[in-house]
């Protein structure tokens, strides 16, 4: 198993992935243009496990300057239960890390159990203080 930094050159094989993969909700933003921004933007922190030549895992993030977001996390039917998402992980953390990035937030839909048992065998913090607000400023619906 390879694990690497992600590049636009892997958008083909991550989008099959992320939409073979339940739990894994897209959006415009995840248009190749979309991704190639924001891995312009945040170099060398999204991850992916390569198997083969085949994608069979994937972790992004990117960060304000203060906090890191973690999001795309998926690896493939096949190889769960093999710690990929772990490494992924903590691969993506280090990167953050070295970025000057100590705390972060991943989000995931409230009827993921798979995605909730996955983050708190990590030891990350449930949180039921905040609420997420989004707006879309003057775009569509699916951004
Ligand atoms: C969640 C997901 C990324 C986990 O990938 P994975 O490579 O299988 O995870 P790991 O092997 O590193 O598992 C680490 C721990 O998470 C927990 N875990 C993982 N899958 C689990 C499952 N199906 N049921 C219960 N606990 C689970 C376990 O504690 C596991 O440790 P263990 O195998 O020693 O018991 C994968 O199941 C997936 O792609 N799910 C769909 C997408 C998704 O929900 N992503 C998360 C939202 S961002």
């Amino acid at each position: 198993m390879q694990y690497r930094s992600m590049t636009i050159e892997d958008y083909d094989a991550a989008i099959q992935l992320w939409q073979d993969t339940a739990g894994v909700r897209l959006r415009d933003a995840d248009s190749k243009e979309g991704i190639a921004r924001y891995l312009d933007r945040n170099p060398g922190l999204s991850r992916v496990a390569v198997d083969g030549g085949h994608m069979v895992g994937t972790v992004m993030a990117g960060h304000d300057g203060k906090r890191g977001y973690i999001q795309h996390l998926a690896v493939a039917d096949d190889y769960r239960r093999r710690g990929v998402a772990s490494r992924l992980v903590a691969d993506c953390l280090e990167a953050l890390r070295q970025a000057g990035i100590i705390k972060s937030h991943v989000m995931i839909l409230r009827t993921n159990a798979l995605g909730e048992s996955f983050w708190n065998s990590l030891g990350w913090q449930r949180r039921s203080d905040v609420e997420l607000f989004s707006f879309i400023n003057g775009g569509g619906e699916n951004v």
